[in-house]
């Protein structure tokens, strides 16, 4: 049901989005946990064997008006989304196996359930990749491009991305590969000149993400970033992004222990509870797994996952409660496990005249199965910012921090990490862009 059939009027603004007509391509870098999850349980939701759990676009209401009014569409109802039955993958990996193979390898999804969806799976094989060893210390890739130089390559996915969109009438991409070797932006992501001048040079500064997404961008391709890799965190890809219209957004599926950590810690600050330390392990022994043990990859991660904590506790302005905080986080490779990652947090925290209490959690999640959703409502919300006006030029989504470890901001802007307000900012992005009226929660109009 439309927003106009529920007796709404659609407003101007709405009218200039453009509508979600005819099929959206997805474009996967990476075909592995995350990725094969998320294409299968599309398939299955399509074919009606299973219901989008975790998928705020297909599952989630937004309320519209007062509390009174008892107007709560679905959110796909509210905002013009690309239908599931319209979506169609392709996608990038460096072994070659098709996404049924590669889903049969991750052991996220039973089998009873991949053999449901075997025929259709199986249609899905990957292109071959960008990869280089340099930046992903444990993989072997075989499935590769080989070129002259880094610029060949960034045209060779073009070259990938052109053939697809003849194919469908709406392109995103989204990296769901592995993590990268920390790297931090050099002289080459300056500027967009520096950019293209470091890929015809080889410039060792360029992992292959970011010959994805220099890919993507420069078609006008939206390009989401699942992994803690820098990216398109660079002024460079930013101003790419901005100049042909490509939204981008944070990085890093937020899914499990960091997912927990950002409701757990507005809530103490809320109380002005302190904390005096926040102690984080995880084992894990899927494919991620094994690419984290190394320690150039484990620190990307490690500071993707520690930013949260001093953002969200501010000890700049509560040093009594926050000033001495001891953050650590582990995480150990732990093959048995496979995608089952068990996490624990020993959080240690005081409160009124000082004194010490302590909070244990311990989380046994699926990695992909919290991770599949989040991708899935980044790809369908990136193709929207693409089809919206006030959106599609303004680079960064921040209102898509909701779904990111690390959200990007504007420069000068403190990343807004705790989950609630992330998930507030959003719904208002979507009545803001539909013209409805914005919620604060104020509610003094029911006293009047
Ligand atoms: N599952 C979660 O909860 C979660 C949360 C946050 C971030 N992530 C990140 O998402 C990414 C995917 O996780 P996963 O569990 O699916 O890992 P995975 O190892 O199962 O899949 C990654 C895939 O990417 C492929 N790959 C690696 N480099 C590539 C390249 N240059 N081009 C194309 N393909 C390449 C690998 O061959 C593999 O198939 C990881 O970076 C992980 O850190 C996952």
């Amino acid at each position: 049901m439309s927003i106009e059939e529920q007796g709404g009027q659609k407003t101007a603004a709405a009218h200039q989005i453009a509508p979600a007509t005819g099929k959206l391509g997805v474009m996967v870098v990476g075909l592995g946990a995350v990725a094969t999850t998320m294409i299968a349980g599309v398939e299955a939701v399509r074919r009606r064997l299973a219901k989008p759990i975790g998928s705020l676009t297909q599952m989630g209401t937004i309320r519209l008006g007062k509390r009174t009014d008892n107007k709560s569409p679905l959110i796909k109802d509210f905002v013009p989304l690309a239908d599931l039955n319209d979506v169609v993958f392709t996608g990038w990996d460096i072994f070659e196996d098709n996404v049924y193979e590669s889903a049969a390898h991750a052991k996220v999804l039973d089998k009873e359930t991949l053999d449901q969806l075997k025929p259709y799976l199986q249609t899905i094989k990957p292109l071959p990749a960008v990869f280089d060893q340099y930046y992903v210390k444990r993989l072997h890739g075989t499935h590769v491009k080989k070129g002259k130089n880094k610029r060949d390559l960034a045209d060779q996915v073009i070259a990938d991305i052109r053939a697809f969109k003849k194919t469908v009438d709406r392109v995103v991409m989204i990296w769901a590969a592995s993590t990268e070797i920390f790297l931090e932006p050099t002289a080459v992501h300056e500027s967009i000149e520096a950019f293209e001048a470091g890929l015809e040079n080889d410039d060792i500064g360029i992992p292959p993400s970011q010959i994805y997404a220099y890919a993507a961008l420069s078609e006008g391709v939206p390009f989401a970033n699942g992994a803690p890799n820098l990216t398109v965190d660079t002024r460079a890809l930013i101003e790419l992004s901005k100049r042909n219209a490509a939204p981008i957004c944070g990085k890093d599926f937020k899914t499990g222990q960091t997912f927990m950590k950002t409701v757990l810690a507005p809530a103490f600050k809320a109380r002005m509870l302190g904390v005096s330390g926040w102690f984080s392990t995880n084992i894990l022994g899927n494919r991620d797994g094994e690419v984290l043990d190394d320690p150039q990859s484990f620190k990307t991660k490690e500071e993707s996952k520690l930013g949260s904590l001093d953002y969200i506790f501010q000890p700049e302005l509560y040093p009594d409660l926050y000033k001495d905080i001891y953050h650590k986080i582990r995480i150990n490779y732990y093959p048995p496990r496979g995608d089952d990652k068990e996490a624990w947090d020993n959080i240690d925290i005081f409160g009124w005249l000082g004194y010490p209490m302590q909070i244990k959690v311990n989380f046994l999640c699926r990695d992909s199965i919290l991770a599949a959703p989040v991708a899935l409502d980044l790809v369908l919300f990136l193709d929207l910012a693409k089809r919206t006006p006030s959106l599609r030029s303004i680079g960064i989504q921040e209102w898509l921090s909701f779904y990111l470890k690390s959200p990007q901001t504007a420069a000068g802007l403190y990343p807004e990490h705790d989950l609630f307000i992330q998930s507030m900012k959003l719904k208002n992005t979507l009545r803001h862009i539909m013209g409805a009226g914005l919620i604060t929660h104020l509610g003094l109009e029911y006293y009047d």
